[in-house]
């Protein structure tokens, strides 16, 4: 095996170890051209030589920034709809219906820049104004995500054009953004209170989170191996209440653990349902 392999080989199992995501072995391409800036500041020759700089150490400073530039943070407003549209139809009048007057809790798993914690509360915000009284004793979303930058950014709240226009109708944008400038716009404040951020590795314990009604687990495990796809949803099934949900991305399955989640069909979409 050539150095650049090996180094390239080592890079794998560093990142595997530290975030869950599973390179494939022709992704030299995508290493170099999310790490070469990276490398070039911190006067970085080869990959070999970042490898030896950040193993070991603590999370935190470079070691961050090297997995936090590996994620790739795809994302946009009520993605693929459905999941929204369930949740208002279907999953909040069950649990209302279940348990009147409680207080619910989602959590989403990998937040990206916030749209999909947002577009909940938005959701919600929906929900209460066509079921007025339902909500009393409100919800919390509880949003997580590894990366650093892509938390601030979700606490900042604030979205260019760009980001705007991606899954977001005039409607919502006017009813739930404040105009902040040329071409940008900010979260409003009921919309933004509702959401609480804190960064979690998802291989990492959950303990500290609490018990969910629902969860929003979408299009992050796709980057994991079958095992550790099945580990975190084992972990998550026991974050989860009697009753609850949990939603995956639209192109994702959950294969197996049949014994604990139930899948429900929705038209269109999938959701699953603790056992
Ligand atoms: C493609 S985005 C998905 C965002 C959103 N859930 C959606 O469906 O639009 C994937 C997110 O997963 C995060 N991520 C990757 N590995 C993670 C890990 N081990 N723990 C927590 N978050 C992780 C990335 O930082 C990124 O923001």
């Amino acid at each position: 095996m050539s150095s650049g392999n090996l180094d390239f080989e080592q890079f794998r199992t560093f990142l595997e170890k530290s975030c869950g995501i599973l390179l494939g072995s022709n992704k030299q391409y995508l290493v170099s051209s999310r790490l070469n800036k990276l490398m070039e500041q911190h006067g970085i020759k080869t990959l070999g030589e970042l490898v030896q700089r950040v193993q070991g150490q603590p999370r935190g400073g470079l070691r961050e920034q090297v997995v936090d530039a590996m994620t790739t943070n795809e994302t946009l407003w009520f993605r693929d709809t459905y999941p929204f549209e369930v949740l208002k139809s279907r999953v909040l009048p069950e649990m209302i219906k279940a348990s009147p007057g409680q207080r619910l809790r989602i959590w989403s798993a990998a937040c990206s820049s916030g749209q999909e914690p947002y577009s909940l509360s938005m959701a919600i915000d929906e929900f209460e104004r066509s079921n007025l009284g339902q909500l009393r004793a409100g919800i919390q979303i509880v949003a997580t995500d590894l990366s650093g930058s892509m938390l601030n950014a979700c606490k900042a709240g604030e979205y260019d054009s760009l980001a705007m226009g991606r899954g977001l109708s005039q409607e919502r944008l006017q009813r739930y953004f404040d105009p902040k400038g040329p071409g940008r716009w900010a979260v409003k404040a009921p919309i933004k209170s509702r959401v609480e951020f804190r960064a979690l590795n998802l291989l990492d314990s959950y303990a500290s989170l609490g018990k969910f009604d629902i969860v929003f687990c979408r299009n992050v495990l796709i980057y994991f191996s079958a095992e550790v796809k099945k580990d975190i949803l084992t972990r998550i099934h026991a974050t989860l209440k009697p009753g609850g949900y949990l939603f995956l991305g639209a192109s994702e399955a959950l294969n197996g653990l049949p014994e604990l989640y139930q899948m429900v069909q929705c038209s269109p979409g999938i959701i699953y349902k603790v056992k």
